[in-house]
């Protein structure tokens, strides 16, 4: 039996007096990767900002057998829950390397002596960031930048990553790479993966398992394998995008 790493129950969460969480139920073992899917406004961002406690929230969330409700960001980071955010998040005015080592200060002061061994993973992960890792980060395309805003979560050391939207804006051979990246990377770094995406085609490769949110609730989950056929309803919960949604559907 797999060990759960995460766990939200009846989680809730506000922008002002709007609700947009109404009461999501989500778990997530050790090494696994769920992939997220919902159209636009659907709450995915906002789930996964209530996780790593950027926005406050009702209800609870229980990460590695702790209820880390009252945490703060920061320490959910120190903890091992790292964050790549939609829109990437790199300091485009410093080089790939220093964009790095930013990361590594996520992790807590006496587990930082291994970011030497750390920066061969991620570059051994990405040949392109060894490659351009002199360079300053907004000179990189946005596939590259994304490689880059992963490769710094992961000089965390996280136990579980969320990654908001990694294909948004990418090509998708380049998001193949990528996804195929991400699953050597929870192989080799034995770390649990939440994905947000609206490329279901692609992230579906990699999933274990898959969650639908539609307007703020859970609209169906279940293994990866119910995704790909059966009774599916396309484009019902996945919206009009360009990511490839039309290729898959969603069991209802
Ligand atoms: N900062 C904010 N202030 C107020 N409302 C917000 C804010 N951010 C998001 N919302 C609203 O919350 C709801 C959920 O948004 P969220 O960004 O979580 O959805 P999403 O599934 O990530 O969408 P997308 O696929 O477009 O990224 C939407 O109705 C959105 O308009
Ligand atoms: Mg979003």
């Amino acid at each position: 039996m797999s060990t759960t790493l995460l766990k939200t129950r009846r989680l809730v969460a506000h922008y002002g007096s709007v609700e947009v969480l109404h009461g999501i139920d989500l778990a997530l073992s050790d090494g696994e990767i769920v992939v997220l899917l919902g159209p636009n406004g659907a709450g995915k961002t906002t789930l996964l900002r209530a996780i790593s406690r950027l926005v406050s929230t009702q209800g609870a969330i229980e990460y590695d057998a702790v209820d880390i409700t009252g945490w703060s960001g920061a320490r959910t980071a120190r903890a091992g829950v790292g964050h790549v955010p939609e829109g990437r998040g790199t300091f485009v005015d410093l080089t790939v390397e220093e964009n790095l080592r930013l990361g590594s200060l996520a992790r807590p002061r006496d587990q930082r002596v291994r970011s030497r061994e750390d920066f061969a993973l991620v570059y051994d992960t990405f040949p392109v960031l060894a490659e351009m890792r002199g360079r300053q980060a907004g000179l990189l395309s946005g596939g590259q930048q994304q490689m880059l805003a992963i490769g710094r979560a992961l000089m965390a050391r996280p136990r579980l990553l969320l990654i908001d939207e990694p294909s948004l804006g990418i090509a998708p051979l380049l998001t193949r790479q990528l996804f195929e990246a991400l699953a050597r990377i929870r192989n080799e770094w034995s770390i649990s993966l939440l994905i947000a995406e609206q490329n279901a085609r692609l992230s579906l490769d990699i999933a274990d398992r898959v969650i639908v949110l539609a307007g703020g609730r859970v609209a169906a989950a279940g293994p990866v394998e119910e995704f790909r056929d059966g009774d599916v309803i396309k484009r019902a919960y996945l919206g009009e995008t360009d990511g490839g949604a039309e290729a898959i559907g969603v069991k209802k």
